[in-house]
């Protein structure tokens, strides 16, 4: 049983008599009061100190977008990469992570700029981060193009930095022509030698596939990371054109 169900359950029998749209509000409360604990607590760490695993799934459980939001293994390292990284952030696909990237990142001074082709999305999380004060955190209403024989976001690159150390690859979505193979051919130019791609769902055929042709056509090195729900891929930029 979640925390949140656990809360309302305290209620004991008066839960049962509350109408419906009563027990709605209540549990939206408690998850946002769940997500603003979380995030103070993040906030609060000491710079060098990756959130706990506790932690992070406290964040999951306020944020509460089952099915979208990435999983804590992931979670877990692109909070350990995002708060030791030395140069700004490139996010493909927002929500938590952008909150999570933006608190760690942020205070120490680098940009975290993120890519959203879905308006109501765009304008939930554009909220968050305002709410929650999260520095240096670029949200930018991108849509998908085609490329030609993919699609894939259209960033506004005169306004973005020069280059990205660190890549959260959790978007466009499956349906998306070429999975996020994208990526390379759009933004290499930015992706310095070394850079890392942190690209979640990569046991996904579409991603596998993304990921060898960025192997063999941009130098790309990757290693895979089994998880309790699937796969994500650690990849370093060859700076291969
Ligand atoms: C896998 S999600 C990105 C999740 C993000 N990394 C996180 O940790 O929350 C990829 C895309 O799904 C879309 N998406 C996320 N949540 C959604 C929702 N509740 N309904 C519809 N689309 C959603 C957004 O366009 C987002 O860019």
């Amino acid at each position: 049983m979640s925390v949140i169900n656990r809360v309302l359950e305290g209620f004991g029998p008066v839960k049962r008599l509350m109408p419906a749209g009563v027990k709605r509000a209540a549990r939206q409360a408690l998850l946002e009061q769940t997500l603003r604990r979380a995030v103070r607590k993040v906030a609060a760490l000491p710079e060098g100190e990756a959130p706990s695993r506790e932690l992070l799934a406290e964040l999951l459980t306020g944020w509460s977008n089952d099915g979208f939001a990435a999983d804590l293994d992931y979670l877990e390292e692109v909070a350990r990469r995002a708060g030791r990284v030395e140069g700004h952030v490139l996010e493909c696909g927002s929500g938590l992570t952008t909150l999570l990237v933006g608190l760690l990142a942020g205070r120490r001074g680098f940009e975290t700029w993120s890519l959203e082709h879905h308006p109501e999305w765009h304008a939930r999380v554009g909220a968050a981060l305002a709410e929650h004060n999260v520095p240096r955190a670029r949200l930018a209403l991108a849509p998908l193009k085609s490329y030609g024989e993919f699609s894939w976001y259209d960033p506004p690159l005169a306004e973005m930095p020069d280059a990205f150390q660190l890549v959260v690859c959790d978007g466009p979505p499956w349906t998306t022509p070429g999975g996020r193979y994208g990526l390379l051919p759009v933004m290499h130019g930015r992706l310095p030698e070394g850079a890392l791609v942190l690209l979640d769902d990569a046991n996904r055929p579409e991603e596998q596939e993304a990921l060898q042709r960025w192997s063999d056509e941009y130098g790309v090195t990757f290693e895979m990371r089994e998880t309790g729900e699937g796969a994500y891929a650690v990849a370093a930029c060859g700076g291969k054109k």
